[in-house]
């Protein structure tokens, strides 16, 4: 296609008009983005084959990697899965519509490109009217990974999707900026205990109080980077969130991080490199003497979630070489900021004490 249509609608009450175009284009096996409570998504009809291939290559997304099936209530489920378990059951009723994601063992109906050849099928409701009525109008599930091109980071406004896939791609639906900012979590309960494959918007504590016996599952945290070889979480194998620029993350006690951050700075811009500091409320005025952006308080995760992928596209469109980013709490939110960060860092992580 040459041309990408962008509609705007109201997140709210979205204008039946915009839903019905849309919705028409999935069902004739087009893509749509659409904005979710987490990141826009890049939405194809999930049962229709050439519509998920399609999918793959508008986003050059490596076929192992299997995108997440969005439907539009628990009534949607389970023609798509094999048996819906206790536990998932408690988990919908608690968290849908919102950001956990689910694997279950798949139905038949489920066709193999739309889960990698995998017998799981990831699945969530989006907390989301536009994704909603979408989904409803369309009267499919939608396989939506996040709207970027692979490897970049996720998109969180329809400019950011358009800078990624325009021409390649149908319509976009423009709903405005999204409201967590970082994906959802995803959630396996194929095993026992059942385990998260990705921190998200549904943080580890607030999960644990749900079913207690949950583990975080090994490259959740971000801490360990699996570069090749199996691993349940396909997605979790790629370089991920990755602006243009390199990116360095300092982790540590806040003063040791922004002694060392100073540091970093100062030896890129030596050799000519130009830098970006990616600070917070407390520390940015350390930092005035460079081309600096807060994410938002460390103490309000949340607004720092919401800002981050943002921001690495904003110090992208500035030309920045380098982005030395401080490392934040891994609290709440913050665990799915770092899991991104680190993703993004690559090797690039430095740890003080
Ligand atoms: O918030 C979100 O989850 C966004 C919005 C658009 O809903 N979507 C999203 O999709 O982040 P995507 O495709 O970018 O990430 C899906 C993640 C990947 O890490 C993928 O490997 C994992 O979910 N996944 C999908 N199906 C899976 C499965 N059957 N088993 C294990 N992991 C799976
Ligand atoms: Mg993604």
């Amino acid at each position: 296609m040459e041309h990408t249509k962008v509609l705007r609608v109201d997140s709210r009450r979205p204008g039946l008009g915009a839903i019905r175009l849309a919705a028409d284009t999935i069902r004739r096996g087009g893509l749509v983005a659409f904005p979710t409570e987490t990141v826009y998504g890049l939405g194809a009809d999930a049962l229709n084959v050439s519509a998920v291939e399609r999918l793959f290559v508008a986003k050059q997304r490596p076929l192992d990697n299997p995108p997440i099936v969005h439907v539009s209530g628990r009534k949607d489920v389970s023609k798509l899965v094999k048996s819906v378990p206790k536990s998932a059951e408690r988990l919908m009723s608690q968290f849908w519509p919102g950001p956990l994601t689910l694997i279950f063992e798949r139905s038949e109906i489920v066709p193999d490109v739309t889960v990698a050849s995998l017998n799981t099928v990831a699945l969530r409701m989006p907390r989301n009217n536009v994704a909603l009525a979408l989904i409803k109008e369309s009267s499919c599930p939608l396989a939506a990974p996040s709207a970027n091109l692979a490897g970049r980071p996720s998109p969180t406004m329809a400019e950011h999707v358009l800078a990624d896939l325009d021409g390649r791609i149908d319509v976009i639906l423009d709903g405005g900026s999204t409201m967590v900012g970082v994906e959802s979590t995803v959630l396996d309960l194929t095993v026992n205990p059942p385990q998260v494959l990705r921190p998200g918007g549904v943080s580890f504590e607030v999960l644990v109080r749900a079913i207690r016996d949950v583990k975080l599952g090994e490259f959740a945290g971000g801490e360990k980077v699996l570069r090749d070889g199996a691993t349940r979480s396909p997605g979790m194998k790629y370089r991920h969130y990755s602006p243009n620029a390199r990116v360095i993350v300092v982790e540590g006690d806040i003063e040791s991080i922004k002694r060392r951050v100073v540091d970093l700075a100062e030896a890129e811009r030596s050799i000519g490199k130009r830098v970006g500091i990616l600070a917070s409320d407390e520390t940015a005025a350390c930092y005035r003497r460079f081309l600096v952006k807060s994410a938002g308080s460390r103490s309000e995760l949340e607004e720092v979630a919401r800002n981050l992928f943002r921001l690495l596209r904003e110090f992208d469109a500035e030309r920045v070489d380098v982005i030395v980013a401080e490392g934040f709490p891994t609290n709440g939110l913050g665990l799915a900021v770092m899991n991104r960060l680190r993703k993004a860092a690559g090797d690039g992580v430095v740890r003080l004490n």
